[in-house]
C-alpha cells in the first residue's frame, strides 16, 4: 500500500466558537485556539482542522460565509490567523481548513450582486428558478426543515438553498464559480495552510432538471436526493484536483453526505485524482428511522449492525481508497452519551472503550474537541436552551405540523442535537469551565466541575491519557505501521457485545477486542490464531489478561499484538 502523512496523521477537529475565548466576549476565538497548542501537542495529535473561521453573520455558526478571505470579527483578524498558523507549524501541528463552497452566506457579494437583477453578471452563480404554479420550482426540502427553495422579491424568481435560507447554493455547473473558488481555494494554500475538509462536497453537482423526488411521506422530498453524487460531481473535484490540489502537499477530506461505498471508491481513490479520503455517515445514521423526521428519535445503535457496517467499509475500500474514522463532530451528539455510558460510573471505561475500537481500525482518526476527555451530552430541558438552528427548526416543523408531542421530540432533540457537542470546551473547574471570562454564547454543562482538562491531565489513567497512548500507539510506535496499514477481518460478526477484529501485516497480527456493553461478555480467541506469544498494547482495565478465553468485564477493551 501507498504510505502517506495523511495516512499516519490524527486529526483534531477545533469548533473554534467553543474552544477557548481569549477577550471575554463569551465566543471562543483565534488567539484562544493558539494558547491552547501546547495542550493539543500533549494530546499528540499532529493536525488540527479548523471549523470555518471566515467572515460570516453567522446564521449557521460561520457554515455560511460572506467572505472567503477574510476572518469572522468574532474569532479575530487575519493577522491572529497568520499567528495560529505560524504558532501551530513550530508546535510541529498541521492546520486543515473547513472549505464551504456548496453555498456562501446571502451576503456574499456575490449573492447581493446575484440577486440584484436578472440580468446582472453574478446572476447565474447561484440557482435561480421561475415559480412552479406560482410556488416552488420543486419539492425539495432542506436540510434544516421547510422548502429547499426562497422567493425573492426583487426579480420574481426561487434561488435554492439545501440548507437555511442565508445559505444560497452555488451554481457549480457556471466555469466562473469554479473559477473564483479554485482561485481563492489557492490564495489558501499559498499563505501555507495544509489542506481543506470540503463541508458537503458531495452535494455541489445538482440532478439534471431538478426534478421531484421520493417524498417518503412528507412535506417535501430530502433535498439530498436531488443533489448527492450528483452527475458532475468527480469531474469538479479532479478539475480542482489539477487546477489547485495537485500543487500542493495536502490532507483532503470530503465531507459526502449520502455517500455509498462505491462513491467513496471514486471520491478518494488511490491513484489520487480526487479527494484523499471521505466522511461517510452511515455509521451515525444507524440510529435515525427512515421516516422524514426520522433523526429524532432516542433509539439506540445497533451493535451488530455497527460492525458490519463499519467492516464493510474497511474492507472494501481496502488499497482501493482510504477511510476516515471518526465518532464525533460539531454535527453529532457526544458518543459517550449515544454509544457508551455517561453514568459515573462508566462514563470513562465506555469513553476509552468506544475510542480503542475505533482508533485500531484501519483509516485516519479524527478526534472532536473534548472527545479526549470524554465530555458528555448536555441536560437540555427546554427550547430556548438551543442555538442550533436546526434543532429549532426541527421542533417547529414537526410540533406545529401536529406530528410529534411537543415534550417527547424534545427529549429526542435533546438527545440528539448538535448543540450537545458545541457546549464550552472544560479546561478546569474554574467560572464557566476556564473557557471564557465573560458570558458564555450557549451554556457550559453543569459537570465541568468534574469534568474537565485540568483534572484529567493530572491524573494518568484518565481519559485524555488513554487518548494519548492511543495516538501514540498510531504514531510513534514499533506498531505504528501495524496499526496504520494492516490489513482488517472482522471476527466474531454476530456476538452482540463484542466488537473484535484482527489487523495483519508482515507476519504480526493485531487482536482489538471490545466490550460494547454494559454486562459481562465472554471472549474466547478463534482457533487458527497464534497464541504463542502475546502482547498487550492497551487496554482500559488494569491486569494484563492473556488473550485466549477471557471473560471481558462490562466495556473492557484489549488489544494484543500476536507475534
Ligand atoms: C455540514 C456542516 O458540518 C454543518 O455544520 C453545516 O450546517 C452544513 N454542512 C451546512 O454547511
Amino acid at each position: 500500500m501507498k504510505k502517506a502523512w495523511w495516512k499516519e496523521s490524527v486529526i483534531y477537529q477545533v469548533y473554534p466558537r467553543s474552544f477557548c475565548d481569549s477577550n471575554g466576549d463569551g465566543i471562543g476565538d483565534l488567539k484562544g485556539i493558539t494558547g491552547k497548542l501546547d495542550y493539543l501537542q500533549e494530546l499528540g495529535v499532529n493536525v488540527i482542522w479548523l471549523s470555518p473561521v471566515y467572515r460570516s453573520p453567522n446564521d449557521d455558526n460561520g457554515y455560511d460565509i460572506s467572505d472567503y478571505q477574510d476572518i469572522m470579527e468574532d474569532f479575530g483578524t487575519m493577522a491572529d490567523f497568520d499567528e495560529l498558523l505560524a504558532q501551530a507549524h513550530a508546535h510541529g501541528l498541521k492546520i486543515v481548513m473547513d472549505l464551504v463552497v456548496n453555498h456562501t452566506s446571502d451576503e456574499h457579494a456575490w449573492f447581493v450582486e446575484s440577486r440584484s437583477s436578472r440580468d446582472n453578471p453574478k446572476r447565474d452563480y447561484y440557482i435561480w428558478r421561475e415559480p412552479r404554479n406560482g410556488k416552488e420550482p420543486n419539492n425539495w426540502g432542506s436540510f434544516f426543515s421547510g422548502p429547499a427553495w426562497e422567493f425573492d422579491e426583487t426579480t420574481g424568481m426561487y434561488y435554492l438553498h439545501c440548507f437555511s435560507k442565508k445559505q444560497p447554493d452555488l451554481n457549480w455547473e457556471n466555469p466562473e464559480v469554479r473559477d473564483q473558488v479554485f482561485k481563492m481555494m489557492t490564495w489558501w494554500c499559498d499563505k501555507g495552510i495544509d489542506g481543506f475538509r470540503m463541508d458537503v462536497i458531495s452535494m455541489i453537482s445538482k440532478k439534471e432538471g431538478l426534478p421531484d423526488v421520493e417524498t417518503n411521506g412528507g412535506l417535501y422530498g430530502h433535498c439530498s436526493l436531488g443533489t448527492c453524487n450528483g452527475p458532475h460531481v468527480h469531474e469538479y473535484l479532479q478539475e480542482m484536483r489539477n487546477r489547485v490540489l495537485s500543487r500542493y502537499d495536502l490532507l483532503t477530506v470530503g465531507e459526502c453526505a449520502g455517500v455509498t461505498i462505491e462513491e467513496a471508491k471514486k471520491y478518494a481513490n488511490s491513484e489520487g485524482t480526487e479527494l484523499n479520503m471521505v466522511f461517510q455517515f452511515e455509521h451515525t445514521d444507524l440510529d435515525a428511522r427512515l421516516t422524514p423526521d426520522g433523526k429524532w428519535y432516542k433509539d439506540k445503535i445497533d451493535i451488530v449492525a455497527l460492525k458490519k457496517l463499519l467492516s464493510r467499509w474497511e474492507t472494501e475500500l481496502s488499497e482501493i481508497a482510504w477511510n476516515s474514522l471518526f465518532w464525533c463532530n460539531h454535527d453529532q451528539p457526544r458518543i459517550v452519551s449515544r454509544l457508551g455510558d455517561d453514568s459515573p460510573r462508566w462514563r470513562e471505561t465506555s469513553a476509552k472503550c468506544i475510542a480503542t475500537c475505533l482508533h485500531m481500525m484501519q483509516g485516519t482518526p479524527y478526534v472532536y474537541q473534548g472527545e479526549e476527555l470524554g465530555m458528555t451530552n448536555y441536560p437540555f430541558r427546554s427550547l430556548s436552551d438551543f442555538r442550533d438552528l436546526e434543532s429549532i427548526n426541527a421542533y417547529h416543523e414537526w410540533v406545529d405540523a401536529g406530528v410529534r408531542q411537543p415534550e417527547e421530540l424534545l427529549e429526542a432533540i435533546a438527545y440528539k442535537s448538535r448543540d450537545n457537542a458545541r457546549t464550552p470546551f472544560q479546561w478546569d473547574d474554574g467560572p464557566n469551565a476556564g473557557f471564557t471570562t465573560g458570558t458564555p454564547w450557549i451554556a457550559v454543562n453543569p459537570n465541568y466541575t468534574r469534568i474537565n482538562a485540568k483534572e484529567q491531565l493530572a491524573r494518568p489513567d484518565s481519559v485524555f491519557h488513554y487518548y494519548q497512548k492511543l495516538i501514540a500507539l498510531r504514531r510513534q510506535s514499533v506498531d505504528s505501521e501495524l496499526i496504520v496499514y494492516g490489513d482488517y477481518a472482522l471476527i466474531l460478526p454476530d456476538d452482540p457485545q463484542l466488537f473484535a477484529y484482527l489487523r495483519r501485516l508482515g507476519g504480526k497480527t493485531l487482536l482489538v477486542v471490545c466490550n460494547l456493553s454494559g454486562e459481562k461478555a465472554s471472549f474466547r480467541k478463534p482457533d487458527d490464531l497464534p497464541a504463542a506469544s502475546a502482547r498487550q498494547l492497551i487496554s482500559n482495565y488494569p491486569g494484563e489478561p492473556a488473550p485466549y478465553s477471557l471473560v471481558m468485564e462490562p466495556w473492557q477493551a484489549n488489544v494484543w499484538v500476536l507475534e
